[in-house]
């Protein structure tokens, strides 16, 4: 540890300099006079991971391009936030927009259907949506709405989201697939639900559901369409790369599907051996890895048909990826091709596998949650707070004699080098720290130990400043200004909203929704409400790789700030959970005519205290009753007047109906 320097007294010059001038970072961003909205857009990538549906006003507003039958149509962000203001609808807010749902469902099926003409494939393709990747009432009922004129299905892995796609889809020629373990009253619905004429697939996950579907199957006289999951042994990369391969959780290894085809040949079944199920895993970043599956998949296609099994279906699961931080690379949250290439590539794959062996092409189905359902969906919230780790003006002049470690810190400051920088840094923290230990003995005082802080967060900013003047920093220096990047506290919780971002460090695209004609000249990360470390948003989309801050703007005294995280749609509302108990947010759906008007088509209360409460085993009426047991027995005690429990107890009730965000 070298002590700092002691200089000559030009030297000192500079650091009256410094004492004087602004020590944030992030504050040395002056406000560009020549910014303009193009600058908002490259910051903030809107144009790389907004797929077309999201732009940004003259006005310097986000705003949505909403695809209508009248061409785009496009809405300015501060009419969703004023109409929701008129509401009464308080933030956060999860804003469905309903364009996109359709243009995303359309997109789908009119991708698949023109690669078919494009390759001269002879036979059709059929979507089914996951329904776990967002069951919310109004989106699968808006999936089987706008899908209707593609026979858009629905994919159902346990009973309840069987019982939705049987009550929801409106054709009998959308496919229902079964997937998940299936015990004998789901293997039941599904067996009268083809009585009825639907679709229905029970794709066979384990040789054990094989005898109940057989026994089922004759009980009633129906005879079942039947899929087998097969375990590909192809590796995808990303996230899910668990997905696939032999110790993927799902799916027959080899020696179990020639088990089932024994079985079904025993019973005389073998005719209702339809269809073939992998699914390699979601969000597959790399096209080559679905080339691969699509390919290696054909070979156990041909060989059940070899085996004697009719087949027809090639169902190739999910997996089609979104392109959340627009690198359209292969990394884990981007993807390396796009619709049309995902399409033709498949259909390609099947054609080269299928055709020499002159197989008849099969119908080929997808079950992309993801994608169709990422875009549609942004979580609306405004800013509470913001601590900006700004060190306060230093006492002029600095006392000296306090503590050797203070007197240091005085030293250090006055005496900060570009080619020392590192070691600035070393040894602030250095007495910075033995100055906290000199208070825990008692030999600083609370105001001495704050004003050492105080003088090593201004060498840190100061060093910070002057880290872009070095000829290589190292990465230590270069994160200095992350680390005192200021934190804006958000009006949401991460656990309930956007659960992926702490579970799996999924990147979402987090950009404010207005002001941004004006150059935002802070540097932050996101915090939640909830009081818990995780509670965070640290991972940003960046211009050239994604960065650990985010350009915001300085609030104003009495003006919202608010921010959208875009490409919410799938698995956030579901996975989301109650973490410090925070539920549900508002949902509001909005459509976009084709004469251009916003309209709310649905509006749905976020939960109140006393359903989140309820959620976890309390009974609000039981709980109020006991609050005001104790209410009554302050007035007994001469406590609280008559008049004050009635106060006490109306503002317990109306919490009980409250929002469980921060109400302004
Ligand atoms: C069997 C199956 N099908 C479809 C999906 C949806 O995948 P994605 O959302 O990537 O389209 C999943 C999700 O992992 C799945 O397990």
């Amino acid at each position: 540890m070298n002590p700092p320097d002691t200089s000559t007294s030009s030297e000192i010059e500079p650091c009256e300099r410094l004492k004087n001038r602004p020590h944030n970072i992030a504050e040395n961003l002056a406000a560009d006079s020549d910014w303009t909205i193009d600058d908002a857009r490259e910051l903030y990538g809107i144009q790389r991971w907004g797929m077309g549906y999201f732009g940004i006003s003259e006005q310097g507003n986000a705003t949505v391009e909403a695809p209508t039958i009248n061409g785009v149509k496009t809405i300015d962000f501060s009419e969703i936030l004023d109409g929701l203001k008129q509401r009464g609808l308080d933030m956060p807010v999860m804003l469905r927009l309903e364009n996109l749902l359709d243009d995303r469902i359309t997109q789908l099926n009119e991708g698949f259907a023109s690669a078919i003409r494009e390759t001269n494939y002879h036979g059709e393709y059929r979507a089914v949506f996951p329904i776990k990747v967002n069951q919310q009432n109004h989106v699968i009922a808006e999936i089987a709405r706008f899908g209707e004129r593609f026979n858009h299905g629905l994919e159902a892995g346990s009973k309840a989201e069987l019982l939705i796609a049987l009550s929801t889809l409106p054709s009998n020629d959308s496919l229902i697939v079964c997937n998940g373990y299936k015990d004998e009253e789901f293997i039941d619905l599904g067996l009268q639900a083809r009585r009825m004429g639907l679709l229905v697939f029970f794709v066979i996950e384990t040789p054990k559901e094989v005898p109940i579907i057989l026994r089922r199957a004759k009980h009633w006289g129906i005879e079942p369409l039947i899929g087998v999951r097969v375990k590909l042994s192809t590796q995808v990369d990303g996230h899910w790369s668990n997905d696939a391969g032999d110790r993927s959780l799902f799916g027959l290894s080899t020696v179990q599907l020639i088990e089932i085809i024994d079985l079904l040949r025993e019973a005389e079944m073998l005719h209702c051996l339809q269809m073939l199920h992998f699914h390699l895993g979601s969000q597959i970043p790399n096209i080559r890895n679905i080339r691969d599956g699509v390919t290696e998949a054909c070979r156990f296609y041909l060989d059940l048909i070899k085996e004697g099994a009719p087949m027809g279906y090639f169902d190739l699961g999910g997996g089609l990826a979104v392109d959340y931080d627009g690198s359209a690379s292969i990394d884990g949250h981007s993807r390396n091709y796009d619709l049309d290439e995902y399409c033709v590539d498949i259909i390609e794959s099947i054609m080269a596998s299928l055709d020499p062996h002159n197989v008849a092409h099969p119908t080929i189905v997808s079950e992309s949650g993801r994608w169709t359902v990422a875009p549609m969906s942004v979580l609306l919230f405004d800013i509470l707070d913001v601590n900006d780790f700004q060190p306060l003006p230093l006492p002029d002049p600095l006392p000296e004699g306090i503590h050797s470690s203070i007197d240091f810190l005085i030293d250090i400051l006055r005496h900060i080098k570009v080619r020392r920088l590192q070691e600035n840094v070393n040894d602030a923290i250095y007495y910075r720290d033995k100055a906290r230990r000199a208070f825990q003995t008692g030999q600083v005082s609370l105001r001495e130990r704050a004003l050492a802080e105080n003088i090593c967060l201004t060498i840190l900013h100061q060093v910070a400043q002057q880290v872009p003047e070095m000829s290589r920093p190292p990465e230590s220096l270069l994160s200095i200004k992350d680390s005192l990047s200021d934190i804006y506290y958000g009006n949401f919780s991460v656990f309930q909203s956007l659960p992926d971002a702490w579970a799996i460090q999924q990147i979402f695209p987090v950009m404010p929704v207005h002001r941004l004609d004006e150059e935002p000249t802070r540097h932050a990360i996101i915090g939640d409400l909830t009081c818990d470390c995780d509670g965070q948003l640290n991972q940003f989309v960046g211009t050239a790789a994604n960065t650990k801050t985010l350009r915001l703007h300085q609030l104003r005294d009495d003006e919202a700030y608010c921010l959208g995280v875009f490409l919410v749609g799938a698995y956030q509302e579901t996975l989301g959970d109650l973490h410090n108990l925070f539920g549900d947010t508002n949902i509001v759906s909005v459509r976009v005519t084709e004469a251009g008007q916003l309209e709310f088509v649905r509006e749905l209360k976020g939960d109140s205290i006393g359903d989140v409460l309820s959620y976890v085993e309390y009974e609000p009426q039981s709980i109020y009753e006991q609050f005001r047991a104790r209410a009554e027995k302050a007035v007994r005690e001469g406590k609280i007047t008559v008049a004050q429990r009635q106060e006490m107890l109306q503002l317990f009730s109306e919490s009980l109906r409250g929002y469980t965000y921060f109400e302004g």
